[in-house]
């Protein structure tokens, strides 16, 4: 009898101790926002040492961080592939995703997207002294781009040429320094950023070839009461100048 009891305490405690982790997890979930992105694309999102977030660090994390701030409510940076933010955001992993995304009209159909932060454009990644001097020039060349980034969408379907695709960046710029690549396509800024880590590198423009591209928060589908926080916040982080001290903060 006596053992019986024992263990029937025992599953009492269990129970509430169980009870009681869930409880808390229950809890702050309601103090917490989580951002989803991609920690690939320097100097929107990175990893670092010392980030703003944990170990992240960026344009985007210093906006995110002012909107969870302005909210009163904890940052938590949710980051994986750039492929899955879009999903992860439509199925309610994420409760937004700030990842130097570019306003699209296919991303329109799964998503909502805040004012636009940034305007942006694709650039030509190249070695010094290589003969790429406009778009025209990829013909024939190793072209080298980011899975499901813009640049991938732009090469193969407004320009018609068979890229090879890599999951980061950084990867598509280590074959270029290594001759495996004549070319990497990406987006503006992080092309700066990559061509100021790796000396012989330099960017090509082709400002016709390119559109200009606009990123922009990404939101759950008709969630206008977060659209109009977040909107709020990124009016506030323009008029204040604040957007360029971080573009000029973290790019460093
Ligand atoms: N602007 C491009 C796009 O929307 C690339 C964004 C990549 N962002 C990232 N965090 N990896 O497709």
């Amino acid at each position: 009898m006596k053992k019986v009891l024992k263990v029937a305490a025992l599953v009492v405690c269990v129970c509430m101790l169980v009870c009681a982790f869930v409880g808390c997890a229950g809890d702050d979930k309601k103090d917490v926002i989580v951002m989803g992105t991609n920690a690939e694309f320097p100097p929107f999102e990175y990893v670092t040492e010392n980030g703003i977030v944990g170990q992240f660090s960026g344009i985007d994390v210093a906006i995110a961080k002012e909107i969870a701030d302005s909210m009163g409510k904890e940052l938590v940076i949710e980051n994986m592939e750039f492929e899955s933010l879009i999903m992860a955001l439509a199925t309610g992993k994420v409760d937004f995703v700030a990842a130097g995304m570019t306003v699209k009209p296919d991303r329109l159909e799964s998503v909502d997207f805040s004012d636009t932060y940034y305007l942006a454009k694709q650039v030509m990644i190249v070695k010094e002294g290589s003969d790429i001097k406009s778009a025209a020039d990829l013909e024939g060349k190793k072209i080298g781009v980011v899975l499901g980034y813009t640049g991938d969408t732009t090469v193969t379907e407004t320009l018609g040429y068979e890229p090879e695709r890599f999951k980061k960046g950084a990867d598509a710029v280590m074959d270029l320094v290594n001759d495996k690549l004549d070319v990497v396509v990406i987006d503006s800024a992080p092309a700066k950023a990559f061509v100021d880590k790796n000396p012989g590198l330099a960017i090509v423009e082709d400002a016709e070839a390119f559109e200009n591209e606009e990123y922009a928060i990404a939101i759950p589908k008709g969630d206008t009461e977060l659209a109009d926080k977040i909107n709020t916040v990124l009016k506030e982080l323009k008029e204040s100048g604040k957007i360029d001290e971080f573009g000029a903060t973290y790019s460093e």
